[in-house]
């Protein structure tokens, strides 16, 4: 180990070998903690070459051999606020025939995770033996699972360490954590959702495109189909942030109704899906996808995802019910929005108790808030700015004083698109 670390702090590519040990050793215990961690932080000082990138992804993935895969998609995005496309997106790829088994992880800090989201519905069971995963994605074409934990154990290993020694943020590093999991869970196809902007974990687009072509070619090297979208991440997808009310929102989307953004967005990972499975043009993919979504399909296949999966259909078909303070920001003049501290915006979800500070903290699942944000929007006075849903007066008082601060107004002048770039 004490080799390793030393070729990479100097800069000598690692080869094979070197990395099978390292991985090996990263599982087994025998590495201990302080040589791991020096090792990551000669990575994010000299950083790893493409081909030490490529086998470090590889040893992790297949550390504990190469599963059967589950389904024939996937889809992996990096994180932002109000990003509930997998519960639209899931059923939508399975109303047409292709389906979607993914492993999900848990929301930490102010991004929530799609498995707290799904647990809001009551009685939604997100653990299930790879048996009941199997048949379910037989008969319905869709499953939303939590990570077994034999999935590339390397990665759970590294991404501890990482966050606790200033070493999370590195092409390579990010790189081969998300594609070694996606690698060893074996869809064949995949499309990336890297967003770009305040509220995610990558502000610019270029370093984020760079991201992007690295776990494109990463997947490619292995076989695989992959293409990422870079997406806009400067302000809240959709209206809703929180659980129940972010599933409240995919709901009216797979209704037909719901907030324009995240429909444009499912369409546009649905249509990247569907052109590397069938190589249809990626338009006439999007019509597809439209179609289904709009003919009511993908509600239908989600109710009985829902129900697979022991989640009360009848509860989500009500709205499920939001925490009981309810508390209206309006607009005291007139204005242009400039831009949305998306994060502050996350930040007012975790205040409300939506999110997490530690893996093991509970998160409520009635708490949330609707944001009515749009970057380019133009504001009366009276209009509706944001909605909260508290389970006190404190906290719904504390939520509204921090959103106040998320708007800066003004003209914003050109406003981007919601994808900013596609990496095939
Ligand atoms: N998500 C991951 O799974 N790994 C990273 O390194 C960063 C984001």
């Amino acid at each position: 180990m004490i080799d390793i670390i030393e070729k990479t702090r100097d800069g000598r590519p690692l080869s094979s070998d070197d990395i099978q040990r390292l991985v090996e050793g990263t599982v087994d215990g025998r590495w201990p903690d302080y040589q791991l961690a020096a090792w990551l932080m000669a990575v994010v000082c000299r950083g790893l070459t493409e081909e030490e990138t490529f086998q470090l992804t590889g040893a992790m993935a297949f550390s504990s051999g190469r599963p059967e895969p589950l389904g024939l998609v996937d889809k992996h995005s990096t994180g932002g606020v109000g990003d509930k496309t997998t519960l639209v997106l899931a059923p939508l790829m399975a109303s047409l025939g292709y389906p979607m088994a993914k492993m999900s992880g848990r929301g930490l800090g102010h991004t929530g995770g799609t498995l707290d989201k799904l647990e809001s519905i009551p009685g939604f069971q997100v653990e299930l033996p790879l048996e009941t995963i199997r048949r379910q994605v037989e008969q319905v074409g869709v499953a939303v699972v939590a990570q077994s934990r034999d999935l590339a154990p390397a990665d759970r290993r590294f991404y501890a360490l990482r966050d606790v020694t200033g070493t999370v943020n590195q092409p390579s590093l990010i790189a081969s954590s998300i594609m070694s999991k996606k690698l060893a869970a074996g869809t064949p196809h995949l499309v990336l959702d890297v967003k770009v902007g305040n509220g995610a974990f990558m502000t610019d687009v270029e370093p984020a495109r760079e991201l992007a072509r690295l776990m494109v070619s990463i997947g490619r090297y292995y076989g695989r189909k992959v293409t990422a979208l870079l997406t806009r991440m400067q302000q809240p997808l959709g209206w809703a942030v929180g659980n129940a009310i972010e599933v409240n929102e995919a709901a009216d989307c797979l209704k037909g109704q719901g907030p324009a953004d995240l429909r444009e967005e499912v369409l546009a990972l649905a249509a990247e899906l569907i052109h590397l499975v069938t190589q249809e043009r990626v338009a006439t993919a999007w019509q597809r996808a439209a179609t289904a979504l709009d003919q009511g399909k993908a509600w239908e296949v989600f109710g009985r995802w829902v129900r697979a999966q022991g989640g009360d259909m009848a509860a989500v078909e009500r709205g499920l019910p939001l925490a009981p303070v309810h508390r209206v920001w309006r607009a005291e003049e007139s204005g242009i929005i400039r831009q949305v501290n998306t994060r502050a915006v996350g930040e007012v979800a975790l205040i409300l108790g939506a999110g997490r500070h530690r893996l093991d903290d509970p998160v409520d699942p009635a708490v949330g808030l609707r944001v009515y944000l749009k970057v380019g929007r133009r504001v009366a006075a009276g209009d509706v700015l944001a909605e909260v849903f508290a389970e006190s007066e404190d906290h719904a008082e504390r939520a509204l004083k921090t959103l106040a601060g998320t708007v800066e107004w003004g003209d914003p002048g050109n406003v981007p698109e919601l994808v900013l770039g596609r990496v095939s």
